[in-house]
């Protein structure tokens, strides 16, 4: 079974992906951890990305795309897409890569949480709670950053719901919840 977990910026989607991973065993496919991890590679492009990244714009679709079929080439099944697609192009791209594999897509699962306050003070939580434990938060974990993101995520992500939407396949869940009853609205929508 491969699902993506569609939704913006704080809405539960690693957090949620962890659970399946444990849960059933999934692999969580998560582009902008590929993409945190390209940029402790101290490359350039790495570099660059990180810029990108710090602003809360997207990384161009040639990059991201290139980072899954990599994933997707290394084989398995079981795929958990966790912050991709974010665009119309990537969304394309997925169906072609899993068609070449003979594989397809089996939900596509919205995290809804419509309030941008509680989307904005979960990450600034994570932030504060990075430091308080002697850690770096995400540079993209800040007030002004997440504004952005969010922008993002309204004007060039959100244009998938109506795409999947159209295509059969979107189904939602409350983000709003806690984390167990997300987790559970989740396994009754991968149950069923
Ligand atoms: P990415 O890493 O994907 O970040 P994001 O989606 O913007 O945001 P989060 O990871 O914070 O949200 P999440 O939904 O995973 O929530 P989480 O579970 O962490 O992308 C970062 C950047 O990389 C992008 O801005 C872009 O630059 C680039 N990028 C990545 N993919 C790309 C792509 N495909 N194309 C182009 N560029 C790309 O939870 C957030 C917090 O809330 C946590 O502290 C968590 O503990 C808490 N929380 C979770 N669930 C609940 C709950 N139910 N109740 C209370 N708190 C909760
Ligand atoms: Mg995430």
């Amino acid at each position: 079974m491969n699902i993506i977990l569609l939704g913006p910026p704080g809405a539960g989607k690693g957090t949620q992906a962890q659970r399946l991973v444990e849960a059933r065993g999934m692999t969580q496919l998560s582009t902008g951890d590929m993409l945190r991890e390209a940029k402790t590679s101290g490359t350039e492009m790495g570099q660059k990305v990180a810029e990108v990244m710090a602003k809360g714009h997207l990384v161009t679709d040639e990059i991201v795309i290139g980072l899954i079929r990599e994933k997707l080439e290394a084989g398995g099944n079981g795929f958990i897409f966790d912050g991709f697609p974010r665009t119309l192009p990537q969304a394309d791209a997925l169906n072609e890569l899993l068609a070449d594999m003979g594989q397809s897509l089996d939900a596509v699962i919205e995290m809804r949480v419509d309030k941008d306050e509680v989307l904005v003070q979960r990450v600034v939580n994570r932030a504060a709670e990075a430091v308080a434990a002697g850690k770096e938060p995400r540079a993209d974990d800040t007030a002004e950053a997440m504004q952005e993101r969010l922008f993002v995520y309204y004007k060039q992500t959100s244009p998938l719901l109506g795409y999947y939407y159209a295509k059969g396949m979107l189904q939602g869940v409350e983000g709003l919840g806690t984390m167990d009853e997300v987790a559970a609205e989740i396994a009754g929508i991968l149950d069923a």
